[in-house]
């Protein structure tokens, strides 16, 4: 009897997941109400016809896809198919940065793509390494030689440590010049931010921080908003850990719209109006991830999701 439950529920499983990846054909499709987003129509090469992802615009314009794609660990060939696979799908974020070591297999998927260069949105980061004016300029510049680009869209500091001040005025030079479209942070607090602000002459357009439904960052997201600096949530899935993948609460909530964990996990960063740079090495995963565009989280799944709050990092480690 309990075998033949485990069985049922595992074909149940089975048939829930050939549905969602049926249903993947459709991705990226309906619009959403309400989040100030415009629409970025994307023709891609794939199976899909046309994905649509949307974009927010900046404080200083410019527009950037909701949803994007990570990339740390994907390295070497990994990185060159995984990116290129990525673009075919619709993705046109694509996320890295020095210290991921892998910013000439990313350009070498970004031109494997075939992709036109202005279709896309590349960020990349300044390591604590390489802080201060002529360091960063000089990471900059091999940056963009690695990715085979001659211009960023945007370019974080990836760390509020070493000269940061210094490193600004080299990145807002570079603004200035064109060279990056867009410049901002990346794990920065409040205090930091304004230490920022005291001396910056261009304002930080984004602020990339550890966002997942076991970090939700709600004070932060507050403070983002009043500054200005639209957030974007790095380890969407908090790469899994606590059991992201396999959680009840989030599981529930999926069966009533067949969508997986990860998928719930996505749509409720898009209704918090957060940029997601979800990572995967698998394709059926990365076309999974663009789905989520087709249902939407009523109020009281957002709150439920609000209650799996542990309100720390699951990355101490990094600290
Ligand atoms: N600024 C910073 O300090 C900082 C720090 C960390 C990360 N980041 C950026 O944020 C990006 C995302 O974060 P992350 O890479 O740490 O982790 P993540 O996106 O939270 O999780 C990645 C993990 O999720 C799995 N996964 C992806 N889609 C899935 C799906 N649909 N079903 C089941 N498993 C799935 C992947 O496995 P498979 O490969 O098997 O799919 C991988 O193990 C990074 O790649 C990087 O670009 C920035």
């Amino acid at each position: 009897m309990k075998e033949n439950s485990s069985r049922n529920d595992q074909r149940s499983k089975l048939k829930r997941r050939e549905f969602i990846k049926a249903g993947t054909a459709f991705a990226a499709g309906s619009a959403f109400m309400g989040l100030g987003t415009d629409s970025l129509f994307a023709s891609v090469k794939s199976s899909l016809a046309v994905t649509s992802i949307e974009t927010v615009t900046l404080n200083n314009g410019v527009k950037m896809p909701i949803l994007g794609f990570g990339t740390l660990y994907l390295n070497d060939e990994l990185g060159v198919q995984s990116v290129s696979d990525a673009i075919s799908l619709g993705y046109r974020l694509i996320d890295t940065a020095t210290i991921y070591g892998n910013e000439a297999a990313v350009g070498a998927g970004i031109k494997k793509s075939g992709i036109k260069r202005e279709e896309l949105f590349v960020t990349s980061k300044v390591w604590v390494d390489d802080s201060g004016y002529e360091k960063a300029k000089k990471a900059f510049q091999i940056s963009l030689d690695k990715l085979q680009l001659d211009y960023l869209d945007l370019y974080l500091i990836h760390r509020p440590r070493g000269d940061v001040k210094g490193s600004w005025k080299a990145m807002e030079e570079l603004y200035k010049e064109g060279r990056i479209k867009a410049i901002g942070i990346s794990n920065f607090e409040d205090h930091q931010i304004d230490e920022l602000l005291s001396y910056a002459t261009v304002k930080p357009t984004v602020n990339q921080i550890e966002t997942h439904a076991f970090f939700q960052q709600e004070k932060a997201r507050k403070s983002l908003s009043k500054y200005g600096i639209q957030m974007e949530a790095w380890s969407p899935f908090a790469q899994g850990r606590n059991g992201m993948f396999t959680n009840e609460v989030l599981a529930a909530i999926g069966i009533k719209y067949n969508k997986t964990n990860a998928q719930v996990c996505l749509r409720w960063h898009y209704q918090r109006g957060i940029v997601a740079i979800p990572r995967s090495s698998k394709h059926d995963h990365r076309m999974e991830n663009l789905n989520i565009f087709d249902f939407e989280l009523n109020e009281s799944e957002m709150q439920t999701i609000t209650e799996l709050d542990l309100n720390t990092t699951q990355f101490p480690e990094w600290e």
